[in-house]
């Protein structure tokens, strides 16, 4: 039988979030009553201009810097976006090489696949088994030619945390022996609510943001871009975002993102304590009650909210499809592709076989999930990949 809404047991909140009741009500002026356009002159627009003038000065003491440093953008994907083509492009005269991993985000990797067609040279660094890349291989990959490093603070498919201070700092050390500019973006989009994401304290000089994944709205976003970091606006047309993303502000969305990252921020500290507890409660769960389960990502470096296992002989369509009908949300760790399963590069990178990856479950957990949702879990997962197991077509796999 198709779940209750209300008794639904949500774990994706890596893909989304509710909005939070604060962030709504911040937001909601601005759609009626206060609907100006914030570059208009007249006084009602004022209450506009300011409101996004306040939300900037909140974003920037979250990340620890100053409100010019601060774009609103549409998203995570924009961030990443402008923060490689500005950055790139910025710097071609000096270079046009790029360094990232083959474990980013899409938003990452076809944003460099897509520099490669206009002449960049990109290395896609791998990861280790455990999906995190090595400072050392960054290192090693530096030359002069190069320009920019986008490394993920935390991997949005298995949790794992990269090292981006010491990358950083590595890449301000080489740019300094090579008397060049190397600019460091991180994309850490899951990371409001789990981890420090002070800029000055990861030594970055971009950092991407999306609202909807530390419970503010769909749509809106933000790129941190270090004073005096080379940018050649991608989007172009007014001169909004002090001209390096133009078109009219998303007033809501701002003032919802503001709100929601400052509380993501104010609720860290009760937040990681809460979900790292739940989620290592159903690791445990799992490995306990569940043959053939492998855990994905890093064992101690990973998001507090992140649970990823492989399970053999299972197809994680079928895994899916069972957890929907018992109330539960979740996602998987392959992209469906017509007969055939393709297993996420994520996985791929980390040396996953494909068989083994598309057995793949990720749950991941946010501050309203209770001991008593884990354990639900806990007693109807294992019934679940036995099902699977026995009942679903054989898995088929392209390697
Ligand atoms: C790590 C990471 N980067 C970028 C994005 C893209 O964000 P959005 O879909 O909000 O544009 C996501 C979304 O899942 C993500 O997890």
């Amino acid at each position: 039988m198709p779940h209750e809404e209300t008794s639904f047991i949500y774990m994706d909140h890596a893909a989304t979030t509710a909005v939070h009741p604060k962030a709504l009500e911040a937001m909601l002026p601005y759609f009626s009553e206060q609907f100006h356009n914030p570059s208009s002159s007249y006084l009602p627009a004022q209450k506009a201009r300011q409101a996004v003038d306040a939300a900037r000065k909140t974003v920037a003491d979250v990340l620890g810097t100053r409100p010019p440093e601060i774009i609103f953008t549409s998203g995570g994907t924009e961030s990443d976006n402008a923060a490689i083509k500005g950055i790139a492009m910025a710097l071609r005269p000096q270079g046009n090489h790029i360094i990232t991993s083959a474990a980013e985000h899409h938003a990452v990797l076809h944003t460099c696949h897509f520099m490669e067609k206009l002449g960049f040279e990109v290395t896609y660094l791998p990861v280790d088994s455990r999906g995190m890349v090595s400072v050392s291989d960054i290192e090693k990959a530096i030359k002069r030619e190069t320009v920019l490093i986008s490394i993920m603070l935390a991997n949005n498919e298995v949790g794992t945390i990269n090292p981006v201070a010491e990358i950083a700092a590595i890449a301000k050390a080489k740019a300094k022996s090579l008397k060049t500019h190397i600019a460091v973006h991180t994309d850490a989009v899951q990371c409001p609510g789990y981890l420090d994401i002070n800029v000055d304290r990861l030594g970055v000089d971009a950092l991407s943001l999306s609202s909807h994944k530390f419970n503010g709205p769909k749509g809106a976003g933000v790129l941190y871009l270090r004073r005096a970091t080379p940018f050649e606006a991608q989007q172009t047309g007014g001169s909004h975002e002090r001209n390096r993303r133009a078109g009219t502000e998303n007033v809501p969305g701002i003032a919802g993102t503001a709100v929601a990252l400052k509380l993501a921020a104010e609720e860290r500290a009760a937040n990681v304590e809460q979900t790292k507890a739940l989620r290592d409660r159903l690791i445990a769960g799992v490995q306990q009650r569940i043959q053939g389960a492998h855990l994905n990502g890093h064992p101690t470096e990973r998001l507090p909210n992140n649970i990823n296992f492989s399970f053999d002989r299972t197809d994680s369509q079928w895994t899916l499809m069972a957890l929907d009908e018992a109330g539960i949300g979740a996602s998987t760790g392959s992209a469906c592709r017509t007969a055939s399963l393709e297993p996420s590069h994520v996985l791929v990178a980390c040396g996953i076989p494909a068989n083994l990856a598309i057995g793949t479950l990720r749950l991941t957990l946010g501050p309203e999930n209770t001991v008593q949702e884990v354990d639900r879990v806990l007693d109807v997962l294992p019934g679940i990949i036995q099902r699977v197991r026995d009942t679903a077509p054989p898995v088929e796999a392209k390697p």
